[in-house]
């Protein structure tokens, strides 16, 4: 097959992940017989410097004409005086919303090889991890009206509205619902009910619909404090969560450490069509930026589920993952999933490594 797949590198360590994703996919290309080709686009702080907005069109409009994307990462310290329409986040934000990815899905698992990586307890995790959190990505807070003002009597006020119709809920309960199927057949929905308006109609439409449409589908509810309390107290209790965009944002990257390997999470951000936006969990990690520390594996793993979800390629999906694996056993780790026995490499030697068990 031929694939052209567009390359958002962005800031911070982004270009040095995306490049080890880069060796891997060729790897797979040559292995299997595929064509793939990369274009590569700016987003984020990178973005603000050359083009002058983080998100400039010409990036939009070749997303939408390439068959899946790839990103690193957006931020940094550099760009963080500016205001909150010229940040680089607002460029990620934007090519979410251009998109229409409105279902952000952060599967968070143990990985045996690093099992002790977690900080949580063994006895805690003995029962594994492997849970997926289902993220509405377009709506919500991060979408909703927002301002300030000041009075002379209070300074300076400032608001952001949450705000959820049922169209925008149904489409992400659906995601969650075919993704329950193949697994466990169980969602736990994480809201706020007892206090917020959108959580109450968040219930109320997420059940209705998944017991219209999917009656074998268990659905409960948690409250969003309980639930990130539950992740540290028991994370095998739980297989899909579906949450919407601020909770889920919190939610993920809890999921994400009790693994032990944030470094090692990848996501997808998928909408109605087959081109999605695949990249790791992590952020831009300015401090280890440019050093050849970053640990690819994420990247190379968003890589992965974009070969298996995009392109329908499940076998070549299954030789990265079994890369990453072997790779793993040999005993070769970044500094972030380093310990005590094992043989430390850069980023660059990591995917290396990958790139050549394809
Ligand atoms: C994420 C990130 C983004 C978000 C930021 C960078 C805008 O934290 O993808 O989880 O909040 O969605
Ligand atoms: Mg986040």
């Amino acid at each position: 097959m031929n694939k052209h797949i567009a390359l958002l590198a962005g800031d911070g360590i982004g270009p040095e992940i995306t490049q080890g994703a880069v060796a891997v996919l060729q790897a797979v290309a040559a292995r299997y017989g595929h064509t793939f080709t990369f274009e590569p686009l700016l987003i984020g702080g990178c973005a603000i410097d050359e083009a002058g907005e983080p998100l400039p069109a010409h990036t939009v409009k070749r997303c939408l004409a390439s068959d899946s994307v790839l990103l690193g990462a957006v931020g940094g310290p550099k760009w963080d005086a500016l205001p909150g329409d010229r940040r680089p986040e607002k460029g990620l934000l934007g090519i979410r919303k251009a998109m229409g990815l409105y279902a952000n899905i952060r599967p968070a698992r143990l990985w045996p090889a690093l099992a002790d990586a977690s900080p949580l307890r063994r006895e805690l995790t003995k029962n594994g991890i492997d849970l997926i959190v289902v993220r509405e990505l377009t709506g919500g807070i991060y979408f909703g009206e927002r301002g300030s003002c000041r009075d002379a009597e209070t300074g300076e006020s400032a608001w952001d509205t949450e705000r959820y119709s049922e169209q925008e809920i149904v489409r992400i309960t659906r995601i969650a619902c075919e993704l329950a199927q193949k697994r466990s057949g169980r969602i736990v929905s994480v809201d706020k009910a007892n206090v917020l308006e959108t959580s109450r109609l968040w219930r109320r439409t997420v059940h209705a619909y998944a017991q219209k449409y999917y009656p074998d589908v268990t659905v409960s509810d948690m409250l969003v404090d309980n639930c990130a309390m539950q992740i540290v107290r028991n994370p095998a209790q739980f297989d899909v969560l579906l949450t919407s965009n601020m909770f889920g944002d919190i939610l993920s990257d809890e999921a994400a450490q009790v693994t032990g390997s944030i470094g090692m999470l990848a996501s997808s951000s998928l909408g109605d069509t087959p081109c999605g936006l695949y990249e790791p969990i992590h952020g831009s990690a300015p401090d280890i930026a440019g050093r050849d520390l970053a640990n690819p594996i994420a990247t190379i793993l968003a890589a992965a589920m974009m070969l298996r979800d995009a392109f329908g390629m499940a076998e070549e999906c299954a030789a990265v993952e079994r890369a990453v694996e072997a790779t793993l056993s040999e005993g070769w780790r970044t500094a972030d999933i380093f310990s005590a026995g094992m043989k430390r490499i850069g980023c660059r030697e990591m995917a290396r490594r990958i790139a050549q068990h394809i």
